[in-house]
C-alpha cells in the first residue's frame, strides 16, 4: 500500500507523507470567492476534483483554491480508481488530492466508501465470500490513511432502491446480498473504528427533486436514519447530493420541511454534489443561464435556510469538467456545452456563479448551528 507519486504537489505532500498538518497554511480562498461569501455566514463552498485536469492544467488549481474552502475527490477514492485488482490499494491520486488541499489550507471530504457501482469483478468475487472482511479491509485501509485529514465521509451513496421492490426501501446490491441491511450499520462502525473524528454521512440523490417517487424516498431516509440514531449508529450528517434537473421542478415547501425532519434527528445537512443539467433548458444562453441560476436559486435559498447545513459543493467547478459534459449520455442533443457549474471552460464567472454568491450573501448566519454540529 506505498503511495507512488507523494512529490507532486511539494510542501503538502511532503506534510501528508510525515503525517503533519501543524503547519497548514492560511485558506487559500480569494475575499471575493464563493467560499469567502459562504464562510461570512459559517457555511463553507467546496468542490469535487478531478486528479487528471489538475495535474493538466495550472489554471484549475488555481480556481479551486479560489474559490473553495473543502474540497473533495471526484472518483480518487472510489474502490473503482484506487482497488482495481487484488494486492496493494493504489492511494497515489487520492494523496495527490490531499495534499493539494493541505497546501491551500482546505478542509476535505471523504468519497466514498460503500457503494453498489464501480466495484470490480475481483472484489465482487470476495465480497460474495467473506464481505465484513473484504468491508473492514477497504475502509480500515482508505479511511485509516486519512485518519484526521477528511471531516466527513460519506459511507454510504445512492443506497435508496430505485424501484421501490423491499419494504426497507434498500437498493438491491452486492453489499445488500452478501450482508442484508446490517451493511449499512456496519459501515458506519468502521468508518468510526477507523477515523473516529470524520463525520459519517449517508449521500443519497434525487431527496431534493419533485416526483411522485420523491415523497416514500423521503420517508425511507427519515425512518432509517431515524432507527440508526436510536441504535446508536454512528451516523452523523445527511448528504444531499444536489443534482438539479431542468426537468424537475422543485418543491421548496416540501424539502424545507424535510430539512426540517433531518435536522430534528440531530443530523447535519450536506449539499455533496449540486449542479444543474441545463438538458431541457432553452439553447439561447441567457435564457438558459437564467433558467439554471433560478433553479439553483431556489434550491440554495431552501437548503441555506435551513441551520443545520454545514456545507455546499458542487459536482467539480467549470463546465469543462463536468461529468454532464464528459459523460455522452448526459450531454445537450444540441451539441451545446451544460451551463451546470459556476465557472465557464475558461474558468469565467457565470450567471451561475453570481447567483450562487447572492444566496450565499443573503443566506441567515448559520455559525451558532455549525459550531454545535461540527462538535456533535
Ligand atoms: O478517464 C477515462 C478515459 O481515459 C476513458 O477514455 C473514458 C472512456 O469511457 O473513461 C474515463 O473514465 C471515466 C471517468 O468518469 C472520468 O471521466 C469513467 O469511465 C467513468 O466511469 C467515470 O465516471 C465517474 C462516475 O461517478 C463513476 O465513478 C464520474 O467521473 C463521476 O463524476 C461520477 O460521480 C458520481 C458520484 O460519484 C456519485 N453521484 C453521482 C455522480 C455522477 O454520476
Amino acid at each position: 500500500m506505498t503511495p507512488t507519486r507523494r512529490d507532486v504537489f511539494g510542501i503538502g505532500a511532503l506534510a501528508l507523507a510525515t503525517g503533519s498538518v501543524s503547519a497548514a497554511p492560511r485558506g487559500s480562498w480569494a475575499a471575493d470567492g464563493l467560499n469567502a461569501a459562504a464562510a461570512r455566514k459559517g457555511v463553507a463552498y467546496g468542490s469535487a476534483v478531478n486528479i487528471t485536469p489538475l495535474r493538466q492544467n495550472p489554471a484549475y488549481g488555481r480556481a479551486l483554491a479560489r474559490e473553495c474552502g473543502v474540497l473533495v475527490p471526484e472518483n480518487a477514492m472510489k474502490l473503482a480508481y484506487a482497488w482495481r485488482a487484488p494486492g496493494p490499494i493504489d492511494f497515489s491520486f487520492a494523496d495527490e488530492t490531499v495534499a493539494f488541499a493541505a497546501s491551500n489550507g482546505q478542509r476535505l471530504r471523504g468519497h466514498t466508501l460503500v457503494w453498489h457501482e464501480g466495484i470490480p469483478a475481483w472484489a465482487r468475487e470476495r465480497i460474495a465470500r467473506d464481505a465484513e472482511g473484504f468491508l473492514r479491509d477497504w475502509i480500515g485501509a482508505m479511511a485509516g490513511r486519512y485518519r484526521g485529514r477528511i471531516e466527513a465521509w460519506d459511507v454510504v451513496n445512492e443506497i435508496c432502491g430505485p424501484d421501490g421492490g423491499r419494504a426497507d426501501g434498500l437498493r438491491a446490491s452486492p453489499w445488500l446480498a452478501a450482508l442484508g441491511p446490517r451493511y449499512v450499520d456496519l459501515a458506519f462502525t468502521l468508518l468510526h473504528d477507523a477515523d473516529p473524528a470524520a463525520a459519517g454521512v449517508w449521500n443519497e440523490n434525487d431527496l431534493e427533486l419533485d416526483a411522485d417517487w420523491i415523497a416514500p424516498r423521503r420517508a425511507m431516509v427519515l425512518r432509517t436514519l431515524e432507527g440508526m440514531v436510536r441504535r446508536g449508529v454512528p451516523v452523523r450528517r445527511l448528504g444531499l447530493q444536489g443534482h438539479l434537473y431542468a426537468k424537475h421542478p422543485l418543491d421548496q415547501d416540501q424539502l424545507r420541511r424535510f430539512l426540517r425532519d433531518v435536522a430534528g434527528l440531530g443530523l447535519a445537512i450536506e449539499i455533496t454534489e449540486l449542479d444543474v443539467n441545463d438538458k431541457n433548458f432553452p439553447a439561447d444562453l441567457p435564457s438558459r443561464d437564467r433558467a439554471v441560476s433560478d433553479l439553483a436559486r431556489r434550491f440554495l435559498d431552501v437548503v441555506l435556510d435551513e441551520p443545520a447545513t454545514l456545507n455546499v459543493l458542487t459536482w467539480d467547478i467549470t463546465n469543462a469538467n463536468s461529468w454532464l459534459n464528459t459523460n455522452p449520455q448526459r450531454r445537450r442533443a444540441d451539441g451545446s456545452i451544460q451551463r451546470a457549474l459556476p465557472l465557464d471552460e475558461s474558468f469565467a464567472r457565470t450567471p451561475l456563479w453570481r447567483a450562487m454568491h447572492r444566496a450565499f450573501s443573503e443566506a441567515p448566519d448559520h455559525r451558532a448551528a455549525r459550531d454545535r454540529l461540527r462538535r456533535g
